[in-house]
């Protein structure tokens, strides 16, 4: 079997939602202090849905994949579902990842937590 699915390969090779929002209003800025990869999360946000959504990711393929898959997981949808997602619903939605490379999921749901609780506190 091969070690990425086809869906992470596409992800990787083609990533959605890749860049960033001017004057976006959330961002989410998330790193994997072992392996150094960085990611970073811009939200639109009216009336309390996501209504864009960007991302840069300096890291590995499985960390692309999983940006490019959970932003598109989270576009137009409700903030109480967006804080809902789980780094093994983005992994799930990929095929799977392999066992070490699951963390990579875990900074997507980590770095978009960050960037609605950034919303939280700009509305503040
Ligand atoms: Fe660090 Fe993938 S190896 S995020």
């Amino acid at each position: 079997m091969a070690l990425y699915s086809e869906k992470v390969m596409d992800h990787f090779r083609h990533p959605r939602n890749v860049g960033s929002i001017e004057n976006a209003d959330g961002v989410g800025e998330v790193g994997n202090a072992k392996c150094g990869d960085i990611m970073k999360m811009y939200l639109k946000i009216d009336d309390d849905i996501v209504t864009d959504v960007k991302f840069e990711t300096f890291g590995c393929g499985s960390a692309i994949a999983s940006s490019s898959m959970a932003t598109e997981m989270i576009k137009g949808k409700p903030l109480n579902e967006v804080l809902q997602l789980t780094n093994k619903a983005v992994a799930e939605a990929l095929d799977g990842l392999p066992v070490h490379k699951l963390h990579c999921s875990v900074l997507a749901e980590e770095a978009i937590k960050a960037a609605v609780q950034n919303y939280y506190e700009n509305r503040k």
